[in-house]
């Protein structure tokens, strides 16, 4: 079929296969570039498919040479129906290490639910024995617990006191005043539930319990902390919360991997556009602004330079993993850089409806908002009929 955007608000509904294989061989691309890194061999990504998760995979895999598994929940591409881009990420990305020789499979399910954390350990089982690297790069609105049943939302809410500032809408570059009302107890208690430290710490019981981390596995988890301007919505609100939440359990399961030498992390990374990050009010404005100012100065990256780089400078450094005063991992180092965050406040104050795309970089943020769904990438005839139909070929 022939296939085009069908953009509802912050959300695509369509993707297309050849434009996300693309994104996925640039990727991989990129990091064969930078060199081999003496980095982990047999590495678990949950949340594997988009963002940070599949920018992780392929540096694991191309990067360092390791056998991968990933856990994703994705829409499966059917006639005449397109599967969700994370599923044709995961698509190209195993076609890719197929060809690699490089090991990679995948499971498609709910990683909150006690099912697929027992597929996935039966499958490090059965072919790998254990896995030295877990990362754990979940972003989603709601989770069902295991225990109790609970459905939680998680929302983007200020705490306390309601939240006034500027906005954009990205695809017309209509810049507004947004205003946010303060969430409730609940809200704080569901976001918690999602996006903290919970799961991960029961991913890590799991797979220890069945015998699966090698000695001295690593986890790391990631988390964003940002700038003053989106403070009240992002990390003083109900998402700050569960991250705050996320950063301790590090601590947690740093203690309960002590006997094996292995060690949680956090890592703080860059404001980017993923799906994630596209529904947070605010954000889109404030990304346009410091995509301009990072790109002017030379400091700008997206999803797969920012874990090349965790990986390569921080966590396989072959010395001591660098850490802040709250023993967090910076990723976010250049973008919280004074000058780069003097000038995006400026930039904020003056943002218009009408200055807007001169001063901060709607097209990089639209660009990369089509990006995520496979579109506007040179070189792919979108006009073409191309089949929706893909197989995933290590999916388990
Ligand atoms: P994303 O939306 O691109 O990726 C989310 C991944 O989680 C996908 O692979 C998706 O399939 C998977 N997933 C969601 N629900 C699932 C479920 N129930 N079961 C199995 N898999 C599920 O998100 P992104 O932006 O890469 O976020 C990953 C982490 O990075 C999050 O913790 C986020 O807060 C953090 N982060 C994001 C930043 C950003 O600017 N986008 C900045 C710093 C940190
Ligand atoms: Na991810």
């Amino acid at each position: 079929m022939i296939i085009v955007p069908k953009v509802r608000g912050f959300i695509c509904l369509t993707s297309h296969p050849e434009g996300c294989a693309q994104n996925v061989v640039n990727q991989i691309n990129y990091v064969k570039s930078k060199g081999a890194i003496d980095g982990p061999k047999k590495v678990l990504v949950i949340g594997a498919s988009t963002g940070f998760g599949l920018a992780s995979r392929i540096t694991s895999a191309f990067g360092a040479g390791a056998a991968t598994i990933g856990v994703y929940f994705e829409k499966p591409s059917a006639e005449g129906k397109p599967g969700s881009p994370g599923w044709y990420n995961t698509a190209a990305f195993e076609t890719e290490a197929g060809k690699a020789g490089l090991y990679a499979k995948s499971i498609n399910g709910d990683a909150f639910s006690n099912e697929i954390k027992q597929k996935t350990i039966d499958l490090i089982k059965s072919d790998l024995g254990e896995v030295d690297l877990i990362i754990y790069s979940l972003a989603s609105p709601r989770r069902t617990h295991p225990v109790t049943g609970v459905v939680h939302n998680s929302v983007l809410k200020p705490i306390g006191q309601k939240f006034s500032n500027k906005t954009v809408d990205f695809h017309t570059g209509v810049v507004s005043e947004v205003a946010i009302e303060p969430c409730t107890e609940a809200d704080i208690e569901n976001t918690i539930a999602v996006m903290g430290g919970e799961d991960w710490e029961m991913w890590i019981d799991a797979l220890k319990a069945a015998g699966v981390l090698a000695e001295g596995a690593t986890t790391v988890a990631y988390s964003y902390i940002g700038p003053l301007l989106t403070e009240p919505v992002y990390r003083k609100g109900t998402i700050g919360m569960a991250k705050n939440h996320l950063e301790q359990t590090a601590f947690t399961i740093d203690e309960k991997l002590k006997d094996l030498k292995g060690h949680a992390y956090v890592s703080v990374n860059k404001a980017l556009v993923t799906q994630a990050s596209s529904a947070i009010p605010v954000i889109p404005l404030y990304i346009s602004l410091l995509y301009k100012v990072m790109k002017a100065k030379g400091l700008h990256e997206g999803c797969i330079e920012q874990m090349q780089r965790l990986f390569a400078t921080r966590l396989y450094n072959g010395g001591a993993v660098p850490l802040d005063d709250k023993g967090r991992i910076r990723v976010d180092d250049w973008e919280m850089q004074e000058d780069v965050q003097a000038e995006v406040a400026a930039l904020w104050e003056q943002a218009t409806t009408e200055n807007l795309s001169a001063i901060g970089d709607l097209a990089g943020y639209r660009n990369d908002f089509f990006n995520l769904f496979g579109f506007e990438f040179p070189g792919i005839d979108y006009e073409k009929d191309v089949n929706e139909v893909v197989n995933v070929p290590g999916l388990v």
